[in-house]
């Protein structure tokens, strides 16, 4: 680079200066480290950005960014950019922030300078009402600064819950107080063999309790789809994972003020579909996957479901009818018979939640013999548990339909908010569907409960009574001539009712008395 007579670089010398510069940054922690990232089956913190946003619509802040001088263990060179890539994008033309920690510096780890990029686009995100993402790659709190800087991003986590989407993709490590920003979010993304999440790891593990598990065991993919339920998605690699990322941004307003995007289907509103009678079995105690009538009754069949693998009882997900997003949750008959349970009753409240902050519809199909009896749910608290799901429900005020599939007994009646009185705007039930306080079984055995053990067949009297029950009671006329339910329809009619309930009650609008905010029972 040559210098003009007075030491000054020329206008050439410095834009070749600038172009050199951004090269350094985009290499992040060199090539040797971004080959060790490939190797690991895992890329590169801008390759993921190419992968996620539209093409070429990156726009990047912070590229010259650099870590703290530290006292402790002197890192070898200044690294533009501070170990994480922050900016703004677009998804399907619409606006987003994002960040996306590079592992090939410093490990990702999180510094002062690394912690105030995020907290810049987060700030830009909340002000913009624009979604925000984040690409976790981390090896935590950066050891060499001393103390740790997450708690300025949970701070603008919080203070953008409810007003844009904040969704945490975990496509590396992601430890100790890393998993919260994360857990603060409203979507996690996982990606198998390479996503970690844990608050403590297993040599920690190891020496404070003497138990021994892998990393994988511990905090992969897998166990926090299925058990933990940290996990909203999981995908097989990257790309897949990032795709799906955009996947979910269709159904979703950027922010609170804004209503759901609108795609347009071919799919017709009168669509009756004949095969659900068939789906449902008469015999109240067969199971059948009820996933198979969301598909057949929302637009085109497609179903973007979510927690899969956790508390598989309940069903929650986003569809689209009429091209509106909606919101769906929904009893599954082949677990647990569809019975609400804690991990069920906590899944399907903060996705309620999450439907009412952003205006999304929520649609509900239910099939529901009630909450699942136990100690093992009595004493790990299915009674707080389930005051979630109920509060989550009574708190809403975008449209809610209910259609009930088969059966609803007792305090489901209003936790699966089948029942008016919970603020349901409108319930439908099909012809087959029993509803009452409780099974005919239960009701005959405790009412009855003298005439049958005296009787000399006591089955045949049971079995009478059970007969009674389900006539005088348990059968959907009774319920609609009580105004418990709105309407009685045909399993065919049930996408075209819900297309035109939702249409009558769109722009629904309520006052609430006013509050700082609730005190759901967490
Ligand atoms: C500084 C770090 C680092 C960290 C990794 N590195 N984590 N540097 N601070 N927290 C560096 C390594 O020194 C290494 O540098 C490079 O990143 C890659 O790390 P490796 O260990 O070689 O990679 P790998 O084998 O893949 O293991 C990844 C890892 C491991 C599992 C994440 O690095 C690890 O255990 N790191 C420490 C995790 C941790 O305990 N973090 C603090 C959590 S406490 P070189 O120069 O060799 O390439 C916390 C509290 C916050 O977060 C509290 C807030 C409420």
């Amino acid at each position: 680079m040559s210098r003009e007579g007075d030491g000054k670089l020329s206008d050439k010398d410095k834009l070749d200066l600038l172009r050199e510069r951004r090269e350094e940054a985009k290499l992040g922690g060199g090539l040797k480290r971004i080959e060790r990232q490939h190797s690991s089956g895992k890329l590169t913190a801008r390759e993921r950005l190419d992968q996620l946003l539209d093409p070429g619509s990156f726009s990047e802040l912070g590229m010259f960014i650099t870590p703290q001088p530290t006292s402790f263990g002197e890192l070898e060179r200044k690294f533009y950019g501070d170990g994480v890539v922050t900016g703004s994008g677009l998804i399907d033309g619409r606006r987003v922030y994002v960040f996306a920690q590079d592992f090939t510096v410093i490990g990702g780890s999180l510094g002062e300078q690394h912690a105030r990029k995020i907290c810049l686009v987060m700030e830009k995100a909340i002000q913009t009402g624009s979604p925000i993402i984040g690409l976790i790659d981390s090896g935590g709190a950066r050891i060499q600064e001393g103390l740790g800087h997450y708690g300025s991003i949970f701070y603008r986590n919080t203070l953008g819950a409810g007003v844009i989407p904040q969704i945490s993709v975990i496509l590396g490590p992601c430890a100790g107080g890393a998993v919260y920003s994360p857990a603060l979010s409203d979507f996690v993304f996982m990606v198998e063999g390479v996503s970690r999440m844990h608050i403590t790891g297993p040599q920690v593990i190891k020496a404070v309790t003497g138990e021994e598990v892998t990393s994988e065991e511990l905090g992969g993919a897998a166990v926090h789809h299925t058990r933990s339920g940290v996990a909203h998605f999981v995908s097989k690699e990257e790309k897949e994972c990032l795709d799906l990322v955009r996947e979910l941004l269709s159904y979703l307003p950027s922010n609170n003020r804004e209503l759901p995007p609108i795609r347009s289907t071919e799919d017709s509103i009168d669509r009756m579909e004949d095969e659900l009678v068939d789906i449902i079995p008469d015999d109240p105690k067969k199971p059948y996957d009820m996933k198979q009538l969301i598909r057949l009754v929302v637009d085109d069949g497609v179903f973007l479901e979510i927690q899969e693998g956790f508390a598989r009882n309940i069903i929650i997900g986003f569809a689209r009818l009429n091209g509106h997003t909606i919101g769906i949750i929904a009893n599954q008959p082949l677990v647990f018979a569809g019975c609400l349970d804690i991990n069920s009753s906590d899944k399907a409240a903060r996705f309620i939640r999450f439907c009412d902050a952003f205006g999304v519809s929520i649609v509900n199909f239910v099939d529901c013999p009630g909450y699942l009896p136990g100690t093992q749910q009595e004493y790990g608290g299915i009674i707080r548990h389930g005051a979630k799901m109920l509060y989550a429900y009574c708190e809403t005020t975008v449209p809610r339909v209910t259609v009930v599939t088969r059966k609803i007994y007792g305090g489901a009646m209003s936790g699966m908010s089948v029942s008016k009185l919970v603020g349901t705007d409108l319930t439908a039930v099909l012809p087959s569907a029993e509803i009452a306080i409780m099974g005919p079984e239960g009701a005959a055995n405790i009412i009855f409960k003298e005439e049958i053990g005296k009787a000399e067949d006591p089955e045949a009297v049971r079995a009478e009574k059970v007969r009674q029950y389900r006539e005088q009671f348990a059968n959907p006329y009774v319920a609609a001539e009580k105004g418990w339910i709105d309407v009685i329809i045909e399993p065919r009619e049930i996408r075209p009712f819900l297309i035109t309930s939702l249409e009558r009650l769109r722009g629904k609008g309520e006052r609430r008395p006013e509050k700082k905010h609730g005190t759901i029972p967490l």
